[in-house]
């Protein structure tokens, strides 16, 4: 579990797939995010146990329900590894009525702080389609770098990729 001044980040558990799902029921939250609605209950539930929970087991890392400290729940934020390529990726997703109060930027550098200093990761990197000026504000809040564009058919447009070094957090971290 991690801890901010407003939130609390904690992994998730079976009790989550109904915010789960009501969170990809809504359009404007998936609208760039590549993902489809969740069509059911069961959608939500699977991919607790398809895709979240194995994370935590394998990695010691996932996406975190995101809370705030009265319990209101917020929305995901967090770390996954994808072995295919080596890489640890941030990412994060929260109730529409939520957005605009630096929620997401406030759950992020927690997981950083998480990645580079307990599981002591040496890259972590994020992905947001270029159109997703939100999110890639946050990408900026969290002095990560802009590396590329890929072209992916699975995301129109494809997708820009951000990172950060364990080297740049410290140093960013203690400037
Ligand atoms: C992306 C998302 C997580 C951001 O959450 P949030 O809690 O609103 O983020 P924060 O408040 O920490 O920061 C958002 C920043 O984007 C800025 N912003 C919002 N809309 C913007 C726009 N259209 N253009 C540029 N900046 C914008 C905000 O002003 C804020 O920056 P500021 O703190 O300098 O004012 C949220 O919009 C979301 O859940 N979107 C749907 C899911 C998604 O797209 N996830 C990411 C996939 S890559």
């Amino acid at each position: 579990m991690l801890e901010t001044n407003r939130l609390i980040l904690r992994p998730m558990k079976s009790e989550d797939s109904l915010n789960l799902f009501l969170l990809n029921q809504d359009p404007e939250v998936l609208q760039w995010t590549g993902d489809q609605a969740s069509h059911n209950l069961a959608d939500a539930q699977r991919i607790l146990t398809d895709h979240v929970y194995p994370q935590f087991q394998l990695y010691k890392m996932g996406r975190f329900a995101v809370l705030l400290k009265d319990g209101t729940w917020l929305g995901w934020c967090g770390l996954k590894y994808f072995p295919e390529t080596n890489e640890v990726d941030l990412g994060y997703r929260f109730m529409k009525k939520y957005w605009g109060q630096g929620y997401a930027t406030e759950a992020c550098e927690a997981c950083l702080e998480y990645g580079f200093e307990v599981l002591k990761i040496k890259k972590i990197i994020a992905r947001a389609m270029p159109q997703n000026l939100p999110s890639i504000k946050v990408l900026q809040k969290l002095k990560m770098t802009y590396s590329g564009l890929k072209n992916d058919s699975h995301y129109p447009g494809g997708y820009v990729i951000y990172e950060l070094s364990a080297e740049d957090y410290r140093k960013c971290k203690n400037s």
